[in-house]
């Protein structure tokens, strides 16, 4: 029968795609069921692609070049002057972008035989999907199902998003000027990726945080360092502090807070950022028994597989990090799994990054949890300072740490704040997943100059080996 299928994936997000391509490539007869619409057509991609990861990252870049041009050339002997903006041109290229890589997914399943349907998901029974599209509706069997309908942003009952003045994080890749004052309501990773992008561009931006903590997640040494530099380059950071009311006046919001000690501020635009909840309503029959919890998470074991158990549910929509890599290796367990393989995913080394300037990236335990947790460990620091690479690139604030467990060595966390952040730590995670110890990852060779070496560096520290450093420790 023309629509029934092995696997039959509602959402084509980095978690859906990447399932619906492995699903085709083992030999699976699989459909991509997809709610956006482009033109009549799926718009496949998910938040990352279209509204997240990718124009967030195309924005920072340019947003980057931007600042380095006003502020980082004399130090290279480049006078510039009279630098201007076009934001709409740097929208133009962000979008170009976007569609690329859209159309790279849709092309992938064209290669790999996925089959798109665009509509509204509804699970009627174990097998059976309706899709509804525009005033028509088809049902799709399927012999396995795999929901991986994503996130969206938190709104707030009182102050909904009107994308004029009070923006979603999707909005607020879009603005069509440089805002004069922004207020952002949360610290976390798209609060300060939005917040940086719209500094570098002039705006002046508060960052209102209701926790005390900066970055709780991260290692407490890196939080520290990160916002003394955020705090620098100019992002207002309040923490403590929640929002007590929102009133658009003419064409200002004015911001009261909790805090007596923070002045009220009347600004152009609020940006919220104050996390993302899984989109799991309306999606299937409540008597099939797949259960949600009360975060409205799908609750599902390590495999990802819920209470019913043909039915899966992957990336955002599930329990873990609201992370783009994350849900993709779901997405792939789960189709291996499928398959009849044998698949598990390691969810301790998820690594996190947050694409400020200076980049912020961490995987495995920080010193503070592998203390809690009564694990004995040596700790090794190296910073950027002391590292040709970035001297050169005039990029040497911030360290590289490593966390070694003292029993096995085995390297247990890799923490970095500097260049290439994201990058160290993918090297960190690999020696980590691979049972490399820090002895041995101490004697790999590494190139010369790279920022890299900041990370063989810390991993020699942690011995009190290090050779661009005074060791605390000597052996
Ligand atoms: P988040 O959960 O990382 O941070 C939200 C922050 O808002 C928290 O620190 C929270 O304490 C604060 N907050 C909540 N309510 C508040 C209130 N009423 N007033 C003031 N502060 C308040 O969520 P975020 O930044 O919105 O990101 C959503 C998800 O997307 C996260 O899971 C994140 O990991 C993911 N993401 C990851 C990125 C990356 O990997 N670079 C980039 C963007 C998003």
């Amino acid at each position: 029968m023309a629509n029934h299928y092995d696997v039959a994936i509602i959402g084509s997000g980095p978690a859906g795609y990447v399932s619906a391509i492995r699903c085709a490539q083992l030999g699976l007869k699989t459909v991509c069921i997809e709610e956006v619409a482009n033109q009549n057509e799926a718009a496949l991609g998910g938040t990352c692609l279209n509204v997240g990861c990718v124009p967030s990252k195309a924005l920072l870049e340019s947003s980057l070049i931007f600042s380095n041009t006003n502020h980082n050339l004399k130090d290279h002997g480049i006078e510039v002057s009279e630098v201007s903006l076009d934001v709409n041109a740097m929208h133009l290229r962000k979008d170009k972008i976007v569609s690329s890589l859209t159309k790279g997914v849709s092309g992938l399943f064209k290669l790999n035989k996925v089959d798109t349907v665009q509509g509204k998901a509804y699970i009627s029974d174990p097998h059976t999907i309706k899709v509804s599209t525009e005033g028509t509706d088809q049902n799709i069997r399927a012999e396995n199902i795999i929901l991986a309908t994503g996130s969206r942003p938190i709104e707030l009952s009182d102050y909904p998003f009107d994308e004029e003045f009070l923006f979603s994080s999707n909005g607020a890749l879009k603005f069509s000027e440089v805002p004069n004052r922004i207020a952002v309501i949360g610290a976390g990773a798209i609060g300060l990726e939005l917040g940086s992008v719209w500094a570098r561009l002039g705006s002046e931006i508060t960052i209102y945080e209701a926790l005390t903590d900066f970055l709780p997640n991260a290692d407490d040494s890196i939080s520290k360092e990160a916002l003394r530099i955020f705090q620098q380059q100019g992002l207002n950071i309040e923490l403590g502090t929640e929002i007590e009311s929102l009133e658009v006046i003419g064409n200002q919001v004015e911001v009261k807070v909790s805090n007596d000690e923070i002045n009220n501020l009347q600004v152009d635009k609020v940006i919220f950022a104050m996390g993302r909840n899984p989109t799991s309503k309306g999606l299937f029959d409540p008597a099939l028994g797949i259960q949600i919890d009360d975060k409205e998470f799908v609750i599902v074991d390590e495999h990802c597989q819920t209470q019913v158990p043909n039915i899966y549910a992957i990336g955002d929509l599930v329990r873990g990090p609201m992370l783009a890599h994350k849900a993709s290796e779901e997405g792939i367990m789960v189709a291996e799994r499928i398959a009849g393989r044998n698949y598990s995913l390691n969810y301790k080394n998820i690594p996190f990054v947050i694409y400020t300037h200076p980049e912020i990236a961490w995987a495995g335990y920080s010193e503070k949890s592998a203390l809690e947790e009564g694990i004995q460990v040596e700790v090794g620091t190296f910073p950027f300072q002391a590292n040709a690479r970035a001297l050169t690139s005039n990029e040497s604030t911030g360290f590289v740490k490593v966390v070694v467990n003292q029993e096995d060595d085995s390297i247990i966390g890799v923490h970095v704040l500097g260049p290439s952040a994201a990058d160290v730590v993918q090297q960190g995670l690999i020696a980590m997943e691979s049972n490399v110890t820090a002895k041995e990852l101490g004697s790999v060779m590494f190139s010369h100059p790279t920022v890299s070496e900041a990370l063989h560096e810390a991993v020699l520290s942690a011995k009190g080996n290090a050779i661009h450093l005074n060791n605390r420790k000597k052996k």
